[in-house]
Parts: structure tokens; C-alpha cells; sequence
């Protein structure tokens, strides 16, 4: 191979930018030429490229977001728009993709290469950790840290003024920002959707909860069955007028910031190890670090089997907020 593209695509997160800078760099090393697809698949649709030398990646390890852009293609996902992604490809001379993102990321270069034979590897980044073949996600740290240190900020509100608090975290359909940032924060209470939640049971903890505890700190996971944080308030609120109760979402500020040591040291042994599979005449597969060793997980695997919460973490929570 002499040339390969590299693009983000689906939800930014921190680190992709250590990635891309990791691809570029082990590319180059090789005398592999990379261009870099901007806004995702779109960038391949609308053939918006630009040439990635040593000079587009330097500084930017430390930077949040996606020098690349990013974006959910509404338009690769039809069998056109696939068709002139790879017409532009071929006249790019791109042989090989490396795509970093989450599921959608995957199963879009899973569905090309099924059409177009374009060899991809992909990297998962996405902060919701949601992805089967690897241990952690690039940006997952950095958001569950970012989310951490805004629950230390609301621990010191809800006990200055003994207050409820419910905190919404991201994770679409995975609890695992939730459980991590639960037990970090201390919460009293995690709500994620691999659990089923009981408002009635809730309700009953909050009103029977220890005299001595002047704060309470309820994590909801976005994908908890039971609604957002703004609805289970309401509900605790109705059932527990006596407690005074606040909700704070916490939202895409999880997605921004400067990645964390770990992220970056992930997402700079993803890219290295993307690009050498891919160079070693790899396809069809995804990254991965399992144990602590690089692994490669085919798409189809990647994006079918469903990550499992580890359930010890899920018990030590309740074990911790008696
Ligand atoms: O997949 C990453 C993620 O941040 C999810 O946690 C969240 O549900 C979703 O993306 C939000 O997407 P958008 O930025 O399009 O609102």
C-alpha cells in the first residue's frame, strides 16, 4: 500500500486527535502517504481531503475534539453515496481506510467493504465504552474524569445545603460512564440501563436514607429505562416533598477537553497497531487493547456482541453507598 485515508466519524471524543496524529506518524514512517477525510464519510462522498504530513499532526496529542471534524453520514448510508465515496477513492489512489468511532463507524466500513473491497480497520473511539474487542474506548477516561470533577463540585453544593442532587451522564445505551464516575464520585445511587431501575425502590432509599448523610448524589445514566433526570426528579420530588432536590445534566461538556494521560497513550497504541495490521493486509477488523495486549476484533463480531458492564463494579456500588 502507498497511500491510505484517515477520518473520524459519529460523536467526537478526546483522544482522536492522538490517533489520527499515531496513524499519520506510523504511516509516514513506512513511506505510506495519508490523506485525511474531513467530516467523516461525507469527507469520502464529497472527496474533501487533505494531506497529512508530520507538520498537520504535530501539536495536537493534547487537543480535545477532531482536527479531521466529524459527522453521522445520513448519505453513506445509501448505496449511492457509497458508490461515490469509493469512485472517489480510486481517483485519490486511496488502497486502504483506517476509521476511528464508534458502531455506526464500523458498520458503515463493515457494509463498504462488503460493496466496494476498500481494506478498513477501524479504532474505537466513542467516550461511551461501548465497544466489544477492547477494554476502553479512546475519550472514556477523559469524560468520566471531566464528569468526576464536576460530581466533586456538586458533592460540595448538595452538602452545603443538604440537597438531593440527580446527575445525568452520557452513554447512549451503556451504563458504563455511570458506574464509573458513581463510584469515583461516591454516589448513593447509580441508574444505568443494564440494571432495571425501580422508581418505587428509589423512592424508598431516598426516603430511608441515613440521618447523617447531609448530601445524596443519584448518577443517571442518558440510557437508563426509566427517563432522564428531569422526570425521575419530578417523581422523587412528588413522593419526598422534604427533600430539597436539584437536577444537573452534565451533557457534551463530557465530550470536550484536553484527553487524559491514558487516552492518549490508547489512542497512540491503536493508531500505531491500525496501521500495521492494515499494512500487514489486515481488513474487515477493529482494534482493540484486551488484558493489556493489542487485539483485532472482525466488524461483524465488533458490532453484534454487546460489551458487558463488568458486574463486580456494579456490586461494589451497592456495597459502598449503605
Ligand atoms: O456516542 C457518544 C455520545 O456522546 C452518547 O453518549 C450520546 O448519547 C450521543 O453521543 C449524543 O450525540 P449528539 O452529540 O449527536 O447529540
Amino acid at each position: 500500500m502507498k497511500k491510505i485515508g484517515v477520518f473520524c466519524s459519529g460523536g467526537d471524543a478526546p483522544g482522536m486527535n492522538a490517533a489520527i496524529r499515531a496513524v499519520v506518524r506510523s504511516a509516514l514512517a513506512r513511506d505510506v502517504e495519508v490523506v485525511g477525510f474531513i467530516r467523516g464519510y461525507n469527507g469520502l462522498i464529497e472527496g474533501k481531503t487533505i494531506p497529512m504530513t508530520y507538520a498537520t499532526v504535530s501539536n495536537i496529542i493534547q487537543r480535545g475534539g477532531t482536527i479531521l471534524k466529524t459527522a453521522r453520514s445520513q448519505e453513506f448510508m445509501t448505496k449511492e453515496g457509497r458508490a461515490t465515496a469509493f469512485a472517489n477513492l480510486q481517483a485519490e489512489g486511496v488502497e486502504g481506510l483506517i476509521a476511528i468511532g464508534g458502531n455506526g463507524t464500523f458498520t458503515g466500513a463493515k457494509v463498504f467493504l462488503e460493496e466496494h473491497s476498500v481494506p478498513t480497520i477501524g479504532i474505537p473511539g466513542t467516550i461511551d465504552n461501548d465497544l466489544f474487542g477492547t477494554d476502553f474506548t479512546i475519550g472514556f477516561d477523559t469524560a468520566v474524569n471531566t464528569a468526576l470533577d464536576a460530581i466533586d463540585r456538586i458533592r460540595d453544593t448538595a452538602d452545603s445545603h443538604d440537597r438531593l442532587f440527580l446527575v445525568e451522564v452520557m452513554g447512549r445505551h451503556a451504563g458504563d460512564i455511570a458506574v464509573a464516575v458513581g463510584i469515583g464520585g461516591g454516589a448513593e445511587s447509580v441508574l444505568i440501563p443494564e440494571t432495571p431501575t425501580s422508581i418505587e425502590e428509589l423512592i424508598h432509599q431516598v426516603q430511608n436514607r441515613p440521618r447523617k448523610k447531609s448530601s445524596y448524589i443519584i448518577i443517571v445514566s442518558e440510557g437508563d429505562e426509566l427517563g432522564d433526570a428531569n422526570a425521575i426528579a419530578a417523581q422523587v420530588t412528588a413522593a419526598v416533598p422534604e427533600i430539597s432536590t436539584r437536577v444537573t445534566v452534565i451533557g457534551h461538556m463530557q465530550r470536550g477537553g484536553s484527553p487524559t494521560a491514558a487516552d492518549r497513550v490508547l489512542a497512540s497504541r491503536l493508531g500505531v497497531g491500525a496501521v500495521e495490521a492494515l499494512l500487514a493486509g489486515e481488513h474487515s477488523k477493529a482494534v482493540g487493547i484486551v488484558n493489556d495486549v493489542l487485539t483485532l476484533t472482525p466488524f461483524e463480531e465488533a458490532i453484534t456482541r454487546k460489551k458487558t458492564l463488568n458486574p463486580d463494579l456494579v456490586r461494589i456500588i451497592g456495597v459502598l453507598s449503605q
